[in-house]
C-alpha cells in the first residue's frame, strides 16, 4: 500500500477526531479574538483623537453639571464626589501628531483607578458609562449621595454628544493632572464600608445654630456634608471650622480684606463672613470663582444676637 493510499484511507479513532475538532476550534477562536482586539485598538485611537472644540463644549457641561460634586478643578468634594483630575484617575497623556498630521492623544501613563476597579475598556468609556447611567448604589460610605444618571434616555439632562464632550474634557486633565496629594481620591474597592465614626454630639447651642442654618436659607447656597439640601453657589462648609483658620492665616486674606478689622479666630472669621460677606471674597466656589454680592448682606437684621451666636458656634464646630 502506498503512503498516499494510507493517508486517504486513514480512519482516525473517535477520540482523535474529537480532539482535532476541538483544537481547530481553539485556533479559530484565538484568531478571531486577535483580529477583534486589533480592531478595538484601532477604534480606540480614533475615539481619542484630540478635538479642541469638543473639550471646550465639555468644559461647559462640567461646570454646569459636575463641578458641584467633583470640584471646580476636578479636585473632588468631601462627601459629594471623588477627584476626576487626579493623576490616579486620569494618568498622564501627551498630544502627538501622526503621519497624517492629525493630533491625537498618547497615553504616557494609564489610569491607575480603572485598573484598580478592573475596568477593561478605556478611561473615556468608563467616564461615559458612569455619566450616562450613574452608580446606582453607593460603593462606599464616604459618599453622602448616589451618582445621578445624566443620559436623556434615562431621564437625565444630557444628550449623548454632551456626555462624550464632558468625557473628552476630563480625559484632557491628563495633560496636566493634579498631584494625588492635592486631590480627594476615592477609596479602593471594598474600603470605606465601615460605619462612619459617630460625630461628636452637638451642644444645645450648636444644635440650635444648625436649625438657624437650615431655617435661614443658608443651605440654598452652601452644602454641609450630611445636612439637608446641598447648595452649590457658595463654598462647601463641611469643614468650615478648620477652613476658617486656614483662611485667616492666608496671604490672600491679609491683602484682600476690606473695611473690616482682620479676624483672629475661626469664630470671628465666620461671624465676619456672615455679617460682612463682601469684606473678603473667597477665591473658589463650586461653579468657579466666587461672586461678590451674591450672599445676602442683611443677616445683621435677619438674625437675633442669640441666633447669630448659635450659628457661629455650630459652624465653628465643623472641622
Ligand atoms: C450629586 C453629586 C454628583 C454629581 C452632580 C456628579 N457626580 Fe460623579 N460621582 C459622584 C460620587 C458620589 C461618585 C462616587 C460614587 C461611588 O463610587 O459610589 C462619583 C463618581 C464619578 C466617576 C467615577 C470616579 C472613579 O474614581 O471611579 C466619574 C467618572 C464621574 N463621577 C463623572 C461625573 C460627571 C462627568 C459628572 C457630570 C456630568 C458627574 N460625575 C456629576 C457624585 C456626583
Ligand atoms: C445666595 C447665596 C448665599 C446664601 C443664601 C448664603 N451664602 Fe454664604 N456665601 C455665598 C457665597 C457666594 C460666598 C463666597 C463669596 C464670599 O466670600 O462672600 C459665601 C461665603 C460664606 C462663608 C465663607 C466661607 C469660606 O469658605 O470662607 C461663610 C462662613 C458663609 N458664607 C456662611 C453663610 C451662612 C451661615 C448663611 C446663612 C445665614 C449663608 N452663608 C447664606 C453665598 C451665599
Amino acid at each position: 500500500m502506498s503512503i498516499f493510499k494510507k493517508i486517504v484511507t486513514y480512519r482516525p479513532s473517535f477520540t482523535v477526531r474529537i480532539l482535532t475538532g476541538l483544537i481547530s476550534m481553539l485556533i479559530l477562536l484565538s484568531v478571531c479574538t486577535f483580529i477583534g482586539l486589533a480592531d478595538r485598538t484601532r477604534l480606540n485611537v480614533r475615539a481619542t483623537e484630540f478635538d479642541a472644540r469638543s473639550i471646550e463644549a465639555g468644559a461647559k457641561v462640567y461646570f454646569d453639571q459636575c463641578a458641584r460634586c467633583h470640584g471646580p478643578n476636578g479636585e473632588g468634594v468631601e462627601g459629594l464626589g471623588p477627584a476626576l483630575a487626579s493623576e490616579q484617575f486620569v494618568g498622564r497623556i501627551e498630544l502627538v501628531r501622526d503621519d497624517m498630521q492629525m493630533q491625537s492623544i498618547k497615553v504616557v501613563q494609564p489610569s491607575e483607578r480603572i485598573k484598580q476597579i478592573g475596568w477593561s475598556g478605556t478611561l473615556e468609556d468608563y467616564i461615559i458609562a458612569v455619566t450616562e447611567a450613574g452608580i446606582p448604589i453607593k460603593t462606599s460610605n464616604v459618599w453622602d449621595v448616589t451618582h445621578p444618571t445624566f443620559s436623556e434616555r434615562l431621564g437625565g439632562p444630557l444628550r449623548g454628544d454632551q456626555i462624550r464632550n464632558v468625557a473628552s474634557f476630563i480625559v484632557n486633565y491628563g495633560l496636566n493632572p493634579l498631584p494625588n496629594d492635592q486631590a480627594l481620591l476615592p477609596p479602593a474597592p471594598g474600603e470605606g464600608m465601615a460605619p462612619r465614626p459617630t460625630p461628636v454630639p452637638l451642644t444645645a447651642e450648636q444644635e440650635a445654630g444648625k436649625q438657624v442654618y437650615l431655617a435661614k436659607g443658608c443651605a440654598a447656597c452652601h452644602a454641609i456634608r450630611g445636612v439637608g439640601a446641598q447648595g452649590a453657589l457658595g463654598p462647601n462648609l463641611t469643614r468650615i471650622g478648620s477652613v476658617a483658620e486656614e483662611r485667616i492665616a492666608s496671604e490672600s486674606y491679609k491683602t484682600n480684606l476690606k473695611d473690616q478689622p482682620p479676624a483672629t479666630t475661626a469664630a470671628e472669621y465666620i461671624r465676619q463672613s456672615i455679617l460682612h460677606p463682601n469684606a473678603y471674597i473667597v477665591a473658589q466656589c463650586p461653579q468657579g470663582p466666587c461672586q461678590a454680592g451674591l450672599m445676602p448682606q442683611n443677616y445683621e437684621q435677619q438674625l437675633t444676637p442669640e441666633e447669630l451666636n448659635n450659628l457661629v458656634d455650630y459652624l465653628s464646630s465643623l472641622k
